[in-house]
């Protein structure tokens, strides 16, 4: 079986972008990373896939004003160029209309910093440790209009220990964050993702 051409957004410093294209290395990894994209033209991520030797493209939404349709169709014709099957959005921090979500339904992920459906939205470790919760993680889902709520593919949590603060709670997450991408996406690749219950609320103490 081909792989599976795949492309990621991002917008910063692409930690998530790196374990994907760490684990795509692998002979028997099913899907192979062809393309960065960054909507802003400084981030980080941008040299580290360059370094790996992986194609970038820079689509700065400020260059479109409030024109989201026509951000999205250049984002979409950078896709179609590569001739991309999946994408993975790793850090990607604008809100996509339902045609562009329409157009890879199915065939887009999200990797979200929070046990979905708790903690939609922005500033996940802050509110998680002010509401107090024993565990928190983190989710991909299959991107769908509405944000961070689409079918989720993996999950897996941390404890939430006694005097975190936000960075080290961050630090905890995104170990699991870097460990959790690369297996949903080989699932995904694979054709044997199944959308699965979310564990948030579930408890171990
Ligand atoms: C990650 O923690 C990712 O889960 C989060 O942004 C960070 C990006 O880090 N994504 C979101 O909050 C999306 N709403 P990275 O650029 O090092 O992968």
């Amino acid at each position: 079986m081909s792989r599976k051409r795949v492309a990621i957004l991002i917008s910063g410093r692409g930690s998530n972008m790196s374990a994907l294209i760490e684990a795509a290395r692998a002979e028997d990894y099913p899907a192979e990373i062809v393309l960065v994209i960054s909507n802003r033209p400084e981030a980080a991520g941008l040299a580290r896939a360059q370094a790996s030797g992986i194609a970038t493209a820079i689509v700065d939404h400020t260059r479109f004003g409030s024109d989201r349709a026509a951000f999205e169709r250049a984002l979409n014709t950078e896709l179609q160029a590569y001739r991309v099957d999946l994408v993975c959005l790793a850090g990607f921090m604008r809100i996509l209309t339902p045609w562009f979500v329409g157009r890879w339904s199915g065939r887009m992920l999200n990797i979200h910093p929070a046990l979905l459906p708790q903690f939609k939205g922005l500033d996940t470790h802050r509110r998680a440790l002010a509401a107090g919760v024993k565990q928190h993680g983190a989710t991909v889902h299959f991107v769908v209009p509405e944000m961070d709520s689409g079918p989720i593919v993996a999950q897996d949590w941390v404890p939430v220990l006694e005097g975190d603060t936000e960075q080290t709670l961050a630090r905890r997450v995104l170990e699991v964050e870097h460990r959790l991408y690369p297996q949903a996406l080989r699932a995904v690749a694979e054709g044997r993702a199944t959308p699965i219950a979310s564990a948030a609320g579930k408890s171990a103490g």
